[in-house]
């Protein structure tokens, strides 16, 4: 069985043994998007409780002229993940730039909506890169001449813990080289009770996007937990200035993974996923600390949702 698993199922094998077997079990937000996992988040995106994705798509369209005239013409665009069939439109629409290079760890889906954006801007050269953007990789030949700008919309960075964020983005900055921008949305903070609406909705759509993952353990390690002992539970950490999700044990749970054992006990949690939160000041220090300098940031008129533009640091950072 193992000299059957691809490089992406023994990445998933060892993060969930490892993540299960962590003193505070926990599992890599990354592995909640198989393809029902990614309809899910799709569906979440249009729920009413859920601010962040229409938020940053009107503010994309409100800036575009702002982001155009601050970038170079004939930029290679580096996207970090697969791309959304709404914003990225918005920006190469705006920059026209002449490469699109969209890098997502799901190669069906890629391939897909990367066919369709080279239908609809049939000028530019799009060359998708099937990676995990948060592990080194690197960009297909031939744009290295181009001037680089990444996009890493969504508040995907809000993911990531924040010394991971700052790994995270000195590999983008390692990645695109010196003079590249990058373009990146970051949620803000907010009243707890909307944060709170946003992700548990009465819907239920969030519950069942957790859940999922538990479904694709099953499915894909050979797992056998018992799905209903868990439920749904969305956290504020005020300290930690982050949404964390959680699937709560409501019963003893006992159950086995590829082979290995183990046990939650009623009341006790998997951490599936945080969502850092950052006021204007938390998002520009992240920034710099992970190597890139802000020159523009942009806001909806309720401050819900930034979008900043930074430009890599030199390598020394004077003074
Ligand atoms: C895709 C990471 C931006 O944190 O808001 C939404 C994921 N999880 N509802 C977020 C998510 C539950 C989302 N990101």
């Amino acid at each position: 069985m193992l000299a059957t698993l691809d490089a992406r199922e023994i990445a998933f094998r060892d993060d969930v043994l490892a993540g299960l077997s962590a003193p505070i079990p926990a599992l890599p937000a990354r592995w909640l998007y198989d393809r029902r996992g990614s309809e899910l988040f799709d569906e979440i995106t249009r729920l009413s409780s859920y601010y962040p994705t229409k938020t940053e798509t009107q503010l994309l369209r409100d800036i575009m002229p702002d982001v155009a005239a601050r970038v170079p013409k004939g930029l290679a665009v580096v996207e970090f993940g697969a791309g959304s069939a709404t914003k990225t439109p918005l920006l190469l629409e705006a920059i026209a730039p002449a490469a699109y290079v969209p890098v997502d760890i799901s190669g069906d889906y890629l391939e897909q909506s990367a066919a369709e954006l080279q239908q609809r801007f049939s000028r530019l050269d799009v060359i998708p890169v099937v990676a995990d953007f948060a592990r080194p990789f690197t960009l297909p030949g031939g744009i290295e001449h181009l001037p680089q700008l990444g996009f890493f919309p969504g508040s995907t960075i809000g993911n990531f813990v924040p010394s991971s964020a700052t790994d995270l983005l000195r590999q983008f900055r390692a990645l695109l080289g010196p003079g590249a921008r990058l373009l990146i949305g970051m949620d803000r903070v907010k009243p707890v009770e909307r944060l709170i609406a946003a992700y548990d909705d009465p819907e239920g759509v969030t519950a069942q996007f957790t859940l999922n993952i538990l479904t694709r353990i099953n499915r894909e390690l050979d797992g056998d937990i018992p799905i209903d002992a868990f439920r749904h539970e969305a956290r504020w950490n005020d300290i930690l200035s982050r949404i964390e999700i959680h699937l709560v044990a409501t019963r003893d749970a006992r159950f086995s993974v590829a082979g290995s054992s183990f046990e939650v006990p009623a009341g006790s949690s998997i951490h599936v996923e945080n969502s850092h939160k950052y006021g204007p000041r938390g998002a520009r220090l992240l920034l710099l600390a992970g190597g890139w300098t802000p020159i523009a940031e942009w806001s909806d008129a309720s401050q819900d949702f930034s979008i900043v533009l930074a430009e890599a640091q030199p390598e020394r950072f004077a003074p």
